[in-house]
């Protein structure tokens, strides 16, 4: 009878061990890398504004085609009418009008607009 007992402590000791093992096996696994770069390093004047400014303001820059419906002028401007981009760049995807944004360039923008239109 005591030896049964002793039988059954040892094996529940290993099936404890075993499960702890298992766990942090799992936990020393490498996080998935996620695509873009860090929310820190997407800003209106390192990102933003040199994307615009090549994208956009040949037709929505000051005095130009579609200035009347969009002035591209600056960070104010863009975060004044931050819905209407988002929706026609990352959701309706109808502009850049003419051309298409690259996957890298959409999920940096997204990030930007996640982490609330921080200019610097
Ligand atoms: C080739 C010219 C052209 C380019 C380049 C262009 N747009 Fe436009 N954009 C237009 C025209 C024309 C309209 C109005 C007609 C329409 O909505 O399609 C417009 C409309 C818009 C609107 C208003 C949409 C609404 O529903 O209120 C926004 C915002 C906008 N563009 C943002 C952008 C952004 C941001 C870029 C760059 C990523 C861009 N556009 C590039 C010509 C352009």
């Amino acid at each position: 009878m005591r030896k049964l007992i002793i039988i059954a402590i040892v094996s529940i000791f290993y099936l404890i061990m075993a499960s702890c093992s298992k766990r942090q096996a799992e936990e020393i696994q490498p996080d998935v890398p996620v695509p873009g770069p860090p929310a820190s390093a997407v800003s209106y004047s390192t990102f933003v504004s040199p994307l615009l400014q090549s994208r956009c303001a040949g037709c929505h820059g000051a005095g130009r085609s579609a200035a009347g419906i969009w002035t591209f002028n600056g960070h104010a401007s863009v975060v004044s009418s931050a819905a209407r981009i988002r929706s026609s760049v990352l959701v309706n995807k109808t502009m850049p009008r003419g051309g298409t944004l690259s996957a890298a360039e959409l999920s940096s923008l997204q990030t930007w607009f996640d982490s609330g239109l921080p200019n610097n």
